[in-house]
């Protein structure tokens, strides 16, 4: 995870990798479980797992988080949810989450 600390530690005025690069890293290695297994490579979302239920089958899914709002990505990050773990992202690092995951590159 040096890199991790590197790009953070680089991210400033004369940073070397952009805002975007930054956020994807942290979509693949945020600290926890990366965001990629659940909402897929660019939070187009994806079904997580299958299970059967009262013979029903049950379809667990992350959502396409691609169009979410500033303030929903951040409160989604700290709050508690049934599946989804709570994370303890900086500003900062919410905010190059969200140029990853809202621009196309
Ligand atoms: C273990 C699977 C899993 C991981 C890992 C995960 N999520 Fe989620 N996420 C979910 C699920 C499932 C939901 C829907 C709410 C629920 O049932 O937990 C969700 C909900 C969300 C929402 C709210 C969407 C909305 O429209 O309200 C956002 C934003 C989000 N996740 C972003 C992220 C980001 C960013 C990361 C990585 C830092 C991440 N998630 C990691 C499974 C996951």
């Amino acid at each position: 995870m040096w890199w991790l600390l590197a790009a953070a530690l680089a991210w400033g005025e004369d940073s070397f990798i952009t805002q975007y690069e930054y956020g994807q890293m942290l979509y693949e290695n945020p600290r926890g479980i990366g965001c990629v297994h659940c909402h897929g490579v660019h939070g187009e979302g994806k079904v997580i797992a299958r299970y059967k239920e009262d013979d029903k089958t049950v379809v667990l899914r992350g959502p396409d988080i691609r169009k979410v709002s500033f303030a929903t990505l951040k409160s989604a990050l700290s709050r508690r949810y049934r599946v989804m773990p709570t994370y303890f992202l900086t500003d900062k690092e919410i905010a190059a989450l969200y140029t990853f995951l809202t621009h196309e590159e």
